[in-house]
């Protein structure tokens, strides 16, 4: 073996540069990020080749004084921090000092700048460990940086590089991304000279309508929420604007984009009760902390943080989705309307229905169809967000008419979702109500069920069963939560059985509790082809418009759906 030595600056940059610029987009990355962090206003890209032969930033910051032109383009050389109080509490982008070396040292860069109050631009080139002297150069103002054939010198790593579409692609998601993160700043984008984005400064529901098309903005919800010092705005997609990939995930903190665990974890859970498993929300998020409350000096491309107080951000995107997505009624396309109603409409139905629960320790089912409805003309006192009844179609789908004109409501997912989410409130409070079955009923069970049942009747109770061993080889129930009291009372008690036998009865009080509760919930829900009388339909819609979540079943597919009158206009044509 070799002595040891100590590396050239060269080769030390080159290092570095394998993790800050693995590829053009991250290079084109940091240059963004510097101009920001330069108070650009204004910033346009140019790039040719994906990135691999070109790629120019020019904007019109603060510059860069002529004397440290040669510093900005050195190793550890950073204007952004000088301490390790500043490192503790990093408000701009950039702070390691090491991006322009490392993309210097694996490219052929020039770095044209020209400072308020200077008569001209100046400029320097590197290229590999060579730094020019600075020359004075034509430029307007602010910083122009061009960093050509990048990997020139490193041809391992030119080797890993992509077709040129692929790294245009890298480079588009890297601009959008920074685009998204400052609304108020203009950018523009070109490819191989031609233009491909333009965007004006504008306020953030804009940016996000330009940069991710302005459907986005129909399947989501704008959320502002603070506390405690922390602040979580942006929009979230509608579950029933999910997505099969995660491509339209956005999240920064403190204007910094971040691929943070911790983060997607809160929101996953957010989701996972109305997101099926495999499909993914679509977001932009933006949260503000406290600087010293983060280190963002976790990893060099600088997109992990690490925050402080983790429980406590976790809790706080969780609560804030939480709230947003639980206000969301609406399934489908009038999001906006929908979402602001059942607040105010619906709180007194809200209200009849939990006094109705309290009372009423029978067949919550009964109740919910035998409430007393009249389906009554709009008027706008009684204005519900839902509307009224109309009539049942082929036994699966309830027709009523609201204000912007015709819902259309899946029975069977809707009324899932009320029990679903009247079992979760029943079972936090700790008391679901039985209800005594009139002729108790008992089937064959296998041995490991009945020993499930002789051990776990605690558990069973708490959930609302009275379950019993007849024999060695049968059951026999003698009491079911009221909620479900419609449900065949031994498949319901074979589904829970398994359930308590496969997970253990801890794990499905806790983990697996939403997914038990969901189960009981599909049991008891009414079936397609029962025929409901428009008395019975309206309860429905009464009970969905008081209940959280009620726009998409337990397995995230929507629940109801609005057509517009506009759009029933466009479909016959009429006012054309
Ligand atoms: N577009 C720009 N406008 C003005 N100053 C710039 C610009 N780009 C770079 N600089 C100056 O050059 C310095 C070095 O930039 P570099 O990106 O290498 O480091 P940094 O931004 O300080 O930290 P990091 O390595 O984390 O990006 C910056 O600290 C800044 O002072
Ligand atoms: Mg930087």
């Amino acid at each position: 073996m070799s002595s040891i030595r100590v590396l050239p600056e060269l080769l030390i940059s080159q290092i570095a540069a394998g993790e800050v610029v693995d590829r053009p987009a991250s290079a084109l990355k940091e240059l963004l990020e510097n101009s920001l962090d330069a108070g650009a206003r204004e910033l346009s890209v140019q790039l040719a080749g994906g990135g691999m032969k070109l790629i120019t930033v020019a904007d019109d910051g603060g510059g860069i004084a002529r004397e440290e032109l040669p510093l900005a383009l050195a190793r550890h050389a950073t204007s952004k921090i000088a301490s390790l109080e500043d490192l503790e509490r990093v408000a701009s982008l950039g702070f390691r000092g090491e991006a322009l070396a490392s993309i210097a040292a694996v490219s052929r860069l020039t770095l044209t700048s020209r400072r308020a109050g200077e008569k001209h631009g100046w400029t320097v080139t590197a290229s590999g460990a060579d730094v020019s002297k600075a020359a004075p150069a034509p430029l307007a103002a602010g910083t122009s940086i061009e960093v050509r054939d990048l990997y020139f010198n490193t041809p391992a790593r030119r080797k890993f590089l992509k077709f040129e579409a692929t790294e245009y692609a890298h480079c588009e998601e890297a601009f959008r991304r920074i685009a998204l993160s400052r609304p108020e700043v203009a950018f523009t984008l070109q490819h191989n000279r031609r233009a491909q984005r333009h965007l004006k400064p504008q306020s953030l529901r804009g940016r996000i309508g330009a940069v991710l098309g302005e459907e986005f903005h129909t399947g989501a919800l704008q959320l502002d929420e603070s506390s405690a010092g922390l602040r979580l705005h942006g929009a979230v997609g509608l579950p029933a604007h999910a997505r099969a990939s995660r491509d339209e995930q956005y999240c920064f903190v403190n204007g910094r984009c971040v691929r943070d665990k911790l983060i997607a974890h809160a929101i996953r859970q957010a989701y996972r009760d109305v997101l099926h498993h495999e499909q993914h929300p679509s977001f932009v998020l933006f949260l503000e902390i406290d600087p010293a409350q983060v280190d963002v000096n976790v990893h060099p491309t600088k997109t992990e943080v690490r925050f402080r107080d983790a429980r406590g951000v976790h809790q706080f995107i969780f609560h804030a989705l939480n709230k947003a997505l639980a206000g969301a009624v609406a399934g489908a396309t009038t999001a906006r309307s929908a979402v602001a109603a059942p607040g105010i409409a619906a709180q007194p139905m809200r209200q009849a229905a939990m006094a109705l629960g309290a009372a009423e320790p029978t067949a919550f089912y009964e109740t919910l169809f035998r409430q007393p409805e009249p389906a009554a003309p709009l008027t706008g006192a009684e204005e519900v967000p839902l509307g009224f009844a109309l009539a049942q179609l082929s036994g699966v789908y309830v027709l009523a008419q609201n204000r912007q004109g015709l819902v259309i409501v899946d029975m069977h997912a809707a009324h899932e979702r009320i029990l679903y989410e009247k079992l979760k409130d029943a079972l936090d409070r700790r008391e679901i109500p039985m209800q005594p079955l009139l002729v108790p009923v008992s089937f064959s069970a296998e041995a490991l069920d009945v020993a499930t049942v002789e051990e776990h009747a605690e558990v069973l109770r708490t959930i609302g069963f009275d379950i019993a061993a007849a024999s060695p080889t049968s059951l026999i129930v003698r009491a079911v939560p009221a909620l479900l009291a419609d449900a065949d009372p031994s498949r319901l008690a074979s589904d829970v059985l398994r359930e308590v036998r496969e997970y253990g009865a801890s794990r499905v009080l806790t983990e697996r509790r939403n997914e038990l509760l969901a189960t009981m919930a599909c049991h008891a829900a009414v079936r397609a082809n029962r025929k409901l009388s428009v008395p019975e339909m309206n309860a429905l819609l009464r009970e969905m418009e008081a209940t959280e979540r009620s726009g998409q079943c337990n397995h995230g597919r929507p629940t109801w759906h609005q057509v517009t009158m506009a759009e029933l206009d466009r479909l016959f044509m009429r006012g054309r």
